[in-house]
């Protein structure tokens, strides 16, 4: 089988400071993996290298068996890769729907054209609804960002991400910050997630989110450092070395 990702020998450094050095990795689809180590690790610049948001020094990545390292991340977008961010990326003072209408106008590549009825966008409203819907937000589709919790606002960024139908999406720590009950919130949510869709999932706290995991990579310095199935990881000492050391 096609893995769904697969880099080898990725590197990025910032200021001669190797991020990422030299990581290799193969995500099978519908594979849910978990990847974790302390802050600074590189953890947030490999998706940002996935995604296309940063240009690699050198190494290769393949989407679906295509190399896509030097594409632009918007034909990476329409190549069935999505994401969501460590830090929120939600417009505050418009309206959950708007928000997301704008994310799939972004996708489309049309843009917002004050000339033309409004009504032109219904069909955007309505698959924002739908897609709230799907997060089990869409009583709150006309509320502005700013007036919703921070763990709606988490499942927002999983509803755009979702509305773009993607076959890998990549979510950076959607569970830090949350409450205790929003995490079990978000967790099930992800859960629920078709297996169609493979998952990428960064979390600093391993516990958090071992129950989603499949197969876990631990990243340390930028390096692989443990792969394995959950039992694997959680038994090897080179994690716990890490995790001891991070205090
Ligand atoms: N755009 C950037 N410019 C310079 N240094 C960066 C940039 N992005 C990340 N870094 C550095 O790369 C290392 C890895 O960061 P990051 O990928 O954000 O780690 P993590 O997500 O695991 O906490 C850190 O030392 C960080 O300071
Ligand atoms: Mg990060």
């Amino acid at each position: 089988m096609t893995p769904a990702l697969q880099i080898g020998a990725l590197r990025k450094a910032f200021g001669g400071l190797p991020a990422t050095d030299n990581v290799s990795l193969e995500v099978m689809p519908g594979e849910r993996r978990l990847i974790i180590g302390p802050n600074g690790a590189g953890k947030t610049t490999l998706f940002n290298l996935i995604t296309g948001d940063l240009a690699p020094d050198a190494g290769t990545i393949r989407l679906f068996g295509e190399e896509v390292s030097r594409l632009r991340p918007h034909r990476r977008a329409h190549r069935g890769l999505a994401r969501t961010y460590q830090i929120i990326t939600l417009f505050p003072n418009d309206t959950l729907e708007h928000n997301i209408a704008l994310s799939q106008l972004g996708l489309s590549r049309r843009r917002w054209n004050t000339f033309r009825a409004l009504t032109d966008y219904a069909d955007l409203y309505g698959e924002a609804r739908r897609v709230l819907g799907r997060v089990g937000l869409e009583h709150l589709a006309r509320r502005h960002i700013s007036e919703v919790s921070y763990g709606e606002k988490r499942r927002v960024e999983i509803a755009m991400a979702l509305a773009q139908n993607p076959r890998l999406l990549l979510l950076d720590e959607p569970l830090a910050g949350l409450s205790r009950e929003e995490r079990v919130g978000v967790t099930q949510l992800i859960a629920g997630i078709t297996r169609e869709v493979t998952v990428l999932l960064i979390e600093h706290d391993m516990d958090t989110a071992l129950d989603l995991a499949e197969r876990i990579t631990v990243l340390h310095y930028g390096s692989v450092i443990v792969e394995g199935t959950r039992a694997e990881v959680v038994a090897d000492p080179k994690t716990r070395e890490v995790y001891l050391g991070d205090g």
